[in-house]
């Protein structure tokens, strides 16, 4: 068969020899895998708690050690003889998952409220309609409690009386607003059976506030429990889960993601072992979900502590997991390996008290495949999913390394495999760069494992030096996942750097490099995922928001424009016979996608100097470009969220030929009829 070769022609200055690029349309080098660009999702930079997870109260528990931080008290609980008003019960011998509780006694009318600061401010918008919700014991009948959300200058913008049980220990008489059920959740039947009860309504607030507080007032005389203030906004995420944040989720989805790794990150491995993610401590009635502090609390490599940071895990791995069903990509749980985090404790569990670690293990297998008629199958469909979630991915460990991860790796590897043999392990090679990173590639090799985890947090110059990187890796070996990489302006750990347009460029030009191995390397995120552009602990990061806007980097316009590009099989696209990694600095993969029968030439010119270049030998038709381009410096920001932001337009061939433009500083994608 006759090999049909496309040119593509770079013009160059009169007195550079002519080169050309040529793609083979007739040669498949590697199919591309429907996981192949992903998400990174982690509890960092406030990404759930004060974040994704919309709740919008901090401390709406009272479960952090400090039990009134986020909250202030009039009374003052500082005057002396009054802090008898407000006080914290802890309940823990009764109640482990959810210990403290407030209990409010009013002896004589006075003024009397308790406010809520929110995350930074409790931001709400005019004529959107807000659920607040508490759960209540009553002692004393009399206590009438409105909920007021006040601005910044403390004028009311909403309020509600919730009256109905309080009226009546049994519970609501005529307003129905007694329930055992709301937007965050039931009472638990161990909260029913010692007579807690659910109040619930809505607040409409008349004016749109960014950094207001949430009110309650008690009014009368009487005593009362309180636990779990909650206040909700309706515009959540259309997803089944429905208290996610809809502008930071819809980012999430426009990606049109392969897959979504979570919890983490470090949170996985914790502190000590103490502090690791427990899956089974995320499920299940709000309650029941015990908070922990959050690893990144203390401010991680940039120190910007947030003695605030808990993980209440009203995002827990339920909410995951159906995130990653909304969004029809693949679940990546991955799971503490019986090791704290390395840089830190370091705590091992000893190798024979592991069972309970490889349990979690073959549970959460359970829990996310099996059917309802398992014991940990029904759990899910009691939690609302009764359909298996066919999880096929599953990470031990997060960045560890060392003969005691390897050492547990083979626990659970034995243990899962010898049961679900079709589940494909994540195994990791620590962080990169890492002394370690020989020894650990070469005893997984030599394990035969299935995937590879590798992370990349490095300067624009490694990204650009390194497409080349898996060109000559084995390909009989395991796949590699590249679970965290981005571009750092400056370099890890430091504060100053920033989501710039030459950060995106390096990665998109490093992201050649694994599209063109896409035989070995199948699978690849960008971390993290989100930040707060207040609260953050890491920089740079995907999408940064404020308490009411969210806006995509350029990074983030990359990994869309790849996603969305993604093709089913990749084509040579050479240079002198070479891969195009850095000649006269451009750096281009390609890929047909087979069932649109198209061709995508993706080219990155993080140059300064605009480049034309012609794709010939075509038979004319139609063609689009989706440029993105910007000076390298550039960022966009919660002021400029689209200053950088990729624009398509359509093409025409007239002839047989399409010429390009390169604009400096620029990362085109080429669509074709083929
Ligand atoms: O992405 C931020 C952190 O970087 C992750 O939690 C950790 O895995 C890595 O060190």
């Amino acid at each position: 068969m006759k090999r049909l070769l496309l040119i593509l022609s770079l013009a160059l200055p009169l007195f550079v020899t002519a080169q050309n690029y040529i793609v083979d349309l007739n040669t498949v080098k590697a199919k591309i895998q429907p996981t192949m660009w992903g998400l990174f999702f982690e509890d960092i930079n406030r990404g759930a708690d004060g974040g994704m997870y919309a709740e919008l109260v901090k401390n709406r528990s009272f479960d952090f050690p400090d039990a009134f931080m986020g909250w202030k008290t009039v009374p003052s609980r500082q005057s002396y003889g009054r802090n008898e008003v407000f006080q914290i019960i802890n309940n823990a011998a009764v109640n482990p998952n959810n210990p403290k509780y407030l209990q409010v006694t009013a002896e004589r009318p006075e003024n009397v409220l308790l406010q809520n600061e929110g995350f930074g401010g409790v931001t709400v918008k005019k004529g959107l309609e807000y659920k607040v919700s508490l759960l209540v014991r009553l002692h004393v009948e009399g206590l009438k409690v409105k909920v007021e959300i006040v601005n910044s200058k403390g004028s009311v913008v909403g309020s509600e009386i919730l009256r109905g049980a309080l009226d009546d220990k049994n519970g609501a008489r005529d307003d129905g607003r007694v329930s055992e059920r709301t937007s965050i959740g039931r009472v638990s039947s161990e909260g029913a059976r010692h007579g807690w009860k659910i109040l619930e309504s809505t607040i409409t607030p008349s004016d749109t506030t960014v950094n207001g507080k949430l009110v309650l007032r008690f009014e009368g005389t009487g005593k009362l429990d309180i636990d779990r203030i909650s206040l909700m906004p309706t515009d959540t995420w259309k997803g089944a889960a429905k208290n996610m944040r809809a502008d930071l989720v819809q980012k999430l989805a426009d990606i049109k993601p392969g897959f979504m790794r979570f919890p983490g990150g470090c949170i996985v491995e914790g502190d000590d072992l103490t502090t690791r993610y427990q899956w089974k401590k995320t499920i299940g009635p709000l309650e029941e979900r015990k908070l922990i502090s959050n690893q990144w609390k203390d401010g991680g490599a940039s120190g910007r502590a947030m003695p605030d940071y808990y993980q209440s895990y009203g995002l827990g791995f339920m909410e995951y997991f159906q995130l990653c069903a909304d969004m029809k990509c693949e679940p990546m749980p991955i799971l503490n390996c019986g090791l704290s985090c390395q840089f830190g404790a370091g705590e091992v569990v000893a190798a024979d008290q592991m069972d309970e670690y490889v349990q979690d293990a073959l549970d959460l297998i359970e829990f996310a495949n099996g059917p309802a008629a398992t014991g940990w199958g029904k759990k899910r469909a009691e939690l609302g999913h009764p359909e298996p979630f066919n999880m096929k991915l599953l990470g031990i460990g997060n960045e560890n390394w060392g003969p005691q991860y390897v050492e547990r790796l083979e626990l659970f590897t034995k243990a899962i495999k010898s049961r679900y043999p079709s589940i494909q392990l994540i195994t990791s090679t620590g962080y990169t760069p890492n002394p370690q990173f020989k020894y650990m590639d070469s005893v997984l090799r030599k394990m035969k494992v299935d995937i590879i985890d590798e992370h990349y947090y490095q300067t624009p110059n490694w990204f650009l030096m390194n497409a080349g990187k898996y060109d000559n890796y084995d390909r009989k070996g395991p796949k590699i996942f590249i679970g965290e990489y981005a571009c750092h302006s400056i370099r890890i750990g430091n504060s100053g750097n920033k989501n710039t347009m030459l950060c995106a460029l390096a990665e998109a030009a490093w992201m050649t490099g694994l599209e063109r191995n896409a035989d070995i390397v199948t699978m690849a995120a960008y971390a993290p995922l989100f930040a707060h552009v207040k609260d953050w602990q890491w920089t740079p990061n995907l999408i940064w928001f404020d308490n009411k806007s969210s806006y995509a980097t350029p990074s983030y316009y990359v990994q869309q424009m790849y996603a969305m590009n993604k093709g089913t099989d990749v084509v040579p696209m050479t240079l002198n016979g070479e891969s195009i990694a850095g000649q006269d600095s451009v750096w281009a993969s390609a890929v047909v996608d087979k069932v649109k029968r198209e061709l995508i030439v993706k080219l990155v010119n993080p140059s300064g100097t605009a480049k034309v270049k012609s794709i010939a030998g075509l038979k004319g038709g139609k063609a689009s470009l989706t440029v993105l381009k910007g000076k390298p410096d550039e960022v966009n920001s919660i002021e400029m969220p689209e200053l950088v932001k990729p624009v398509t337009a359509a093409v025409t061939l007239k002839g047989k030929e399409l010429k390009v433009d390169l604009a400096p500083h620029s990362f085109t994608v080429v669509r074709l009829k083929i």
